[in-house]
């Protein structure tokens, strides 16, 4: 619940971020009476009646929202599912939406811009031209700007206009059941927090394939490639989740965050052809809104290194590609084995599509045998719970965290501009290196040439679990 007065606008409504993801999350917000007294204002060009939009809203809810869908609750939400067209990009049409807030008893507001980066600096310019009126939060989501340079500009115009604690800058990846789980499984076992070093892990793997194309999204996708689209943002949080200190009651997440990604090893200090491979699946210079001569990467392979106290030389894998063939997102950490006759003890936290954590161990064979044979333990939490608590979708925990005020599953600009920095200079190396964008058929594991990072013969991309 937002508090009082308030309302959740949604600069987009008509766009795909609204009706596949917030809407459902609001309406599963509403379905179980966290929504409170909440207003959704769906701002968009498009000539809409109230009831057609309800009816467009309707359809998108019924297929995505976690919570079991039923009319009733349908349209009870409705009643506070509100659409206003207005031209967002026209600074005089910002009075009229102050004096539709008002009508609407809306003080204060959190502002979704669920548009492209380009409208982000006119619609900051409209909101704040009445803010008078409605002084409220705002929450964004990459790609936070065309490029570093603008989107650092953007930032401090945003920080500067409403003040640091009121930007939310949202990553869906850390609303996820099981992200937000690594923390506890790392600093609340000691099995593990006192392994979690150099001198008890080979490698860390961070896997995130997808069974999707790029589908509508050509337009934004061929600019951004697998590496902003996936590593930069998702995966670098995963990362410097897995890596990161302990948080403190003074040092925040985030801080932690930025601390390795401090600790990253320059990029000038890495052979590149040995550190990424890039591909892209075959036809995919064919998808709509795709240049016909494309150089973009629908796959990316990288291996990092975080040059600390902690990881000295332990490689932390990452691959990453769409049309592999299936949906599959697992942390996979390897142990050092304690002898080489024996398997090495591996643990990974799956991520979806199934949640949940298994481990690899070694035990003796079952009878006369004095074998050493590896075995599993394997916990579905997802399973479990798909009977029982059926945990929240990331959007839906997320915009709830917002409306409370917290803001600790949200990153900070430093952060973003870190990894943003990184990942553009890892890029730029490869391209001027010229290195070859290496195609892959559609439903493959990715590029073979992927198998080129991998440190040494001892270590191996984890299978699908
Ligand atoms: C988005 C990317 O941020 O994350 C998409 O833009 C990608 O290209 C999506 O498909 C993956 O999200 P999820 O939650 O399905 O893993």
């Amino acid at each position: 619940m937002n508090g009082k007065n308030s309302g959740i606008v949604i600069f987009g409504g008509t766009g795909d971020l609204a009706y596949r993801k917030l809407m459902p999350a609001l309406y599963n917000l509403f379905g179980t009476s966290k929504l409170g007294n909440d207003k959704i204002i769906a701002i968009g060009r498009r000539e809409y009646t109230q009831e057609e939009y309800h009816h467009i809203i309707h359809e998108w809810i019924k297929q995505y929202s976690r919570i079991k869908y039923d009319e009733k609750t349908f349209l009870e939400f409705s009643n506070k599912v509100f659409y206003y067209k207005m031209n967002f990009t026209e600074l005089d049409e910002y009075e009229a939406l102050a004096k539709y807030f008002k009508q609407k008893e809306i003080t204060n507001p959190i502002f979704y811009y669920a548009v492209a980066p380009e409208y982000f600096e006119v619609i900051t310019d409209g909101v704040m031209s009445i803010q008078e009126c409605c002084h409220g939060r705002i929450i964004i989501e990459k790609p936070f700007g065309d490029s570093l340079e603008q989107a650092n500009q953007l930032s401090e115009k945003l920080e500067k206009s409403f003040g640091k604690e009121n930007i939310y800058r949202i990553d869906h990846y850390l609303g996820k059941e099981m992200i937000r789980n690594i923390e506890t499984i790392r600093f609340d076992n000691p099995i593990f927090a006192n392994n979690w070093n150099y001198e008890g892990i080979e490698n860390v793997q961070i896997q995130a394939l997808e069974e999707v194309g790029v589908e509508t999204r050509g337009n934004y996708y061929d600019h951004a490639g697998a590496l902003k689209d996936m590593v930069q943002n998702h995966l670098m949080q995963i990362l410097t989740l897995v890596a990161m200190e302990k948080p403190t009651a003074d040092i925040s997440i985030s801080d932690r965050q930025v601390e390795v990604l401090k600790s990253l090893r320059s990029v000038g200090s890495l052979v590149i052809e040995d550190s990424l491979v890039l591909g892209q699946y075959e036809g995919y210079k064919n998808e709509l809104n795709v240049a016909s001569d494309s150089n973009t990467e629908t796959y990316a392979a990288l291996k990092l290194f975080i040059d600390n106290r902690r990881w000295k030389e332990v490689p932390f894998y990452i691959k990453t590609g769409k049309k592999t063939g299936s949906r599959e997102m697992n942390v996979i950490i390897t142990f050092k084995k304690v002898n080489p006759d024996v398997q090495a003890n591996v643990l990974t936290i799956k991520i979806q599509p199934l949640e949940g954590i298994s481990l690899k161990f070694n035990m003796k064979e079952p009878g006369d045998s004095e074998k050493v044979i590896q075995t599993e333990m394997d916990f579905c939490q997802s399973c479990i719970a798909r009977n029982r608590i059926n945990t929240p979708e990331a959007y839906e925990r997320l915009l709830l965290q917002c409306m409370q005020g917290d803001q600790s599953w949200f990153s900070e600009w430093g952060q973003i501009y870190l990894s943003w920095k990184y990942i553009d200079e890892l890029k730029e190396e490869y391209k001027k290196q010229e290195l070859p964008i290496y195609e892959y058929e559609q439903n493959s594991t990715g590029p073979r040439e992927v198998d080129q990072i991998l440190n040494d013969e001892s270590h191996v991309w984890a299978q699908s679990q």
